[in-house]
């Protein structure tokens, strides 16, 4: 018999309609305060993990390249939690592919530590709850909390590692009318993580107390929007926590922001499409890509008008998923 041990899954990223900026312990990854996404199905990763032995070290081979230095040093420690609850002293090599752009504002990390998360609870036989499968991928990167979920999910900011995780959210089947156009604006890495912007920002930015002070009410608005079905408000509170938040980080000293001219023209060409009878609201995460959330019936609507600036190239739809994990065989 073997003594390697072998897992693996598909984890969907998710895009924050109530965001997570800051954090409350940035080593146990515990943020500031709640936040709400949904699931996307058309952006996924998949990621293969086998414990072995024999191996000295572990290895990580992601889109098909070995990954080396800082980012390697973040994935150590992550499996050396893994271990920790597999009561095992193997190393791992890891085989990654992101159907998402990597570290581009669309939500790899996500979906990324989601998977590992999954694939280590297969091939260690860890028999991990969806909650405890939620808090051990918030150590690796704490959206990904949200990604062991479909549908809507929120993270309950709790005050430690036991209580900081993710649910999600019933929105009576209301997710199968929705969908959410990506309008790509750069799909290369960005120059600033999430990690350090919201660092930064938490620990410099002018406007940070009134982010804290309003995001509760935010969280509130949006699940009884869900509650009640009703899009416009969803929309609208959807829209201004996002801009609050990229309005925090020009607060920063320095200030910075990750929006480009060209994200302003789509919010302009959501902003008319409104007007014009055919709602989407939209927000935008550490980087310049906007993602407008609408219903399905007025998506092609939305697409066309943003076709008359974007290439078509730029522009996704995606559905919202109801499951993000699937454990592969
Ligand atoms: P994003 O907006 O894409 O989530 P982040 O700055 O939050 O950007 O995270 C990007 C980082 O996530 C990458 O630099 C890498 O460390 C990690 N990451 C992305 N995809 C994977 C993967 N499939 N496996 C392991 N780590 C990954
Ligand atoms: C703007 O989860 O990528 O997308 O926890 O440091 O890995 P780390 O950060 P990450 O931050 C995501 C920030 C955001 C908003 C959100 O997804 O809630
Ligand atoms: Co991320």
């Amino acid at each position: 018999m073997s003594l390697k041990q072998h897992g693996k899954a598909r984890a969907h990223t998710n895009i924050a309609l109530i965001k997570y900026w800051g954090k409350a312990d940035e080593s146990l990854i515990i943020p500031m305060n709640n936040s709400i996404s949904v699931t996307l199905d058309k952006f996924y990763t998949e990621t293969e993990v086998t414990f072995n032995p024999e191996y000295k070290q572990d290895r990580l081979v992601l889109n098909g390249q070995e990954v080396t230095d800082d980012e390697a040093t973040k994935i150590y420690r992550f499996m050396d939690l893994v271990r920790e609850r597999g009561n095992t002293s193997m190393y791992a090599h890891i085989e990654s592919v992101n159907f998402v752009p990597t570290a581009a504002g669309l939500a790899s990390s996500a979906s990324a530590y989601a998977a590992l998360s999954a694939a280590c609870n297969v091939a260690l036989n860890l028999n991990l709850s969806d909650t405890a499968l939620s808090r051990l991928a918030r150590r690796g990167s704490g959206s990904a909390c949200r990604s062991i979920f479909g549908g809507f999910s929120e993270w309950n900011k709790g005050y430690d590692d036991e209580t900081s995780y993710a649910h999600s959210i019933d929105a009576n089947g209301w997710e199968n009318d929705l969908s959410m156009i990506f309008v790509v604006i750069n799909n290369k890495s960005k120059k600033i993580s999430s990690r350090s912007g919201m660092s930064h920002t938490r620990q410099t930015s002018r406007f940070y107390q009134y982010w804290l002070d309003h995001v509760d009410d935010d969280i509130s608005d949006v699940k009884d929007a869900i509650h009640n079905k009703n899009f416009n408000k969803l929309g609208e509170v959807i829209e201004e926590n996002g801009l609050r938040m990229h309005a925090t980080n020009l607060g920063s000293q320095p200030p910075f922001t990750y929006l480009v001219p060209e994200s302003y023209q789509a919010m302009e060409i959501v902003h008319q499409c409104r007007e014009a009878g055919f709602p989407g609201y939209f927000t935008m995460d550490a980087g310049p890509n906007v993602k407008i959330l609408t219903e399905k019936k007025n998506q092609d609507y939305i697409i066309n008008a943003l076709l008359k600036t974007f290439r078509e190239d730029q522009i996704i739809a995606s559905d919202i998923t109801q499951t993000s994990i699937e454990i592969i065989k």
